[in-house]
């Protein structure tokens, strides 16, 4: 991984893209069955195993609570956060028939999930959000810790997405995905 540096949590200050973490991160093909957080990955998906091709390794291990870090898979950021217990609760009391988009958009369940929390964070890993960063209007990248709704915000058009990556206000017509993932171990998770 290169270097890194640290996203700020709160205290006021607006973030910049420099703020985030960067990690570049080695791909490598992985061949066969993966066995993800969420139960119904889609091993039955007719293009899993060529998906599988370009997964990536993260390690965790040194973002800590309140922290998010990007990282670079098939040519697209990816937002880690670690989020805190208030940002969880935050984001489960959300009904979602508030929410623009009321569907999960995660590639680990079914696709016509919901919205809540528990369907975008799994709920024994519901501290990690993993979001590809990029915004669903037009491909800008969001910035992370602004926007009205604790999440992220593009300032391309103004969309403000959530603590989940929920789009909550502006164009952006969808949920930011959650890619297909496994949590190797408490510290490391494979993307793809
Ligand atoms: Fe993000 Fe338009 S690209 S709001």
């Amino acid at each position: 991984m290169a270097d890194a540096n640290t996203q700020p949590g709160a205290g006021g200050e607006e973030p910049t893209r420099r703020d985030f973490l960067y990690v570049a991160t080695g791909s490598f093909a992985a061949v066969g069955a993966t066995f993800a957080v969420w139960p119904l990955v889609a091993q039955m998906n007719p293009d899993a195993s060529t998906r599988a091709l370009a997964s990536t390794e993260v390690d965790i291990s040194n973002v800590v609570e309140g922290q998010g870090i990007t990282i670079m898979w098939r040519g697209k950021p990816v937002f880690i956060r670690h989020r805190t217990a208030a940002e969880i609760e935050e984001a489960r009391a959300v009904p979602v028939d508030q929410l623009p988009d009321p569907l999960a958009r995660n590639a680990n369940i079914a696709p016509d999930a919901g919205a809540e929390d528990i369907n975008r964070a799994a709920s024994d890993t519901e501290k990690w959000l993993v979001v590809v960063g990029v915004c669903t209007h037009l491909g800008c990248v969001p910035l992370a810790n602004q926007g009205d709704f604790g999440g992220w915000f593009c300032p391309c058009h103004g969309s403000h997405y959530d603590i989940a990556g929920r789009i909550r206000r502006g164009p952006a017509p969808e949920n930011l995905p959650v890619p297909q993932l496994e949590f190797l171990s408490d510290t490391r998770i494979r993307i793809g």
